[in-house]
């Protein structure tokens, strides 16, 4: 509640929190219009049916991919970034960082909004890949992305110049490996972190879902509902609220809501700019 996160704020502003990890999933997105996986009925999953899939994660399953790829491939015109704006939360990520005190923001998310408002590249771990490239799922060439566009806008599927095998974006289906910086970080940043801030994420895919329980400082959670073992610990702050009005709540006891509506505000026209450069090149 409110009086716990007056404690965290205060952390903030004394400076005794000065290497935050943030560790976050497709709820940090929900209010930018992207729905998130598991969700009773407005997530992704709830609502795959047409494409007539065994099991809903079929869709991001390396296995079942080889087999279907059309299943993948019908989503991921959707899923593609660059039609969303940052929310208040990830401004809030991008104001960490301007203080100073942002040590790492581990996503799952493959929406890059994180980086779209702000936070600098080395600030992030994409636990779960990216659209920024494409490999062949059998012998690893590379295709550029305006070919897979191209071939996806065409409604076919990207096959391999070199071996006929199957294109994929490197996001990180479940039967794949996360990606070796993953492994990298999550060790020594959960080492160094004297404040971890987890939200919207219901903690279920690991090894991601492990990541808190490796700190050992103050841990906050901002989610609509609990996750994972919090509250199991004495130092433990749930929120179980929107988080993007937690962060809100947060940044007021901090005395920095005008920064932080500032920078969200900024996110708008930087949205606006990208349409307008996208609208140019195309
Ligand atoms: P989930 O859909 O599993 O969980 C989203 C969580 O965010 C849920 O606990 C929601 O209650 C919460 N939530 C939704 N909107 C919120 C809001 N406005 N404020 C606060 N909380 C909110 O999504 P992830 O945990 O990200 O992986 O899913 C993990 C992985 O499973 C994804 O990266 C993806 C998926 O399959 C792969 O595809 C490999």
């Amino acid at each position: 509640g409110s009086s716990e996160l007056a404690g965290v704020a205060a952390l903030l502003k004394a400076g005794k929190a000065r290497n935050v990890v943030v560790m976050v999933g497709a709820g940090i997105s929900t209010s930018a219009g992207i729905p998130d996986f598991r969700s009773p009925k407005t997530g992704l999953y709830a609502n795959l049916s047409r494409l007539k899939l065994p099991y809903a994660e079929a869709v991001f399953d390396i296995g079942y991919f080889r087999r279907r790829p059309e299943a993948f491939y019908t989503l991921a015109d959707e899923l593609y970034p660059g039609k969303f704006r940052p929310t208040v939360f990830h401004s809030f990520l991008a104001l960490l960082e301007r203080k100073g005190v942002l040590r790492r923001v581990f996503t799952q998310n493959i929406d890059t909004l994180e980086h779209l408002a702000g936070v600098p590249e080395d600030k992030i771990v994409w636990a779960h890949g990216s659209f920024a490239a494409n490999h062949c799922i059998d012998c690893g060439t590379e295709m550029a992305t305006a070919t897979l566009k191209a071939i996806m806008d065409a409604g076919k599927i990207p096959h391999c110049a070199r071996c006929k095998g199957l294109v994929k974006p490197d996001i990180v289906f479940f039967g794949e490996n996360l990606p070796a910086r993953f492994f990298e970080l999550a060790p020594v940043d959960t080492r160094a972190a004297d404040l971890v801030i987890v939200a919207g994420t219901s903690l279920q895919v690991h090894p991601f879902a492990d990541l808190p329980n490796q700190v050992s400082c103050p841990r906050v959670l901002f989610n609509l509902e609990r996750v994972g073992d919090f509250g199991r610990r004495k130092t433990d702050v749930t929120v179980l609220a929107d988080c993007d009005t937690a962060v809100r709540e947060l940044a007021t006891l901090c005395g920095w809501t005008a920064e932080l509506e500032a920078m969200w505000a900024k996110t708008a026209m930087e949205e606006t700019k990208g349409e307008a450069e996208g609208e140019a090149e195309g």
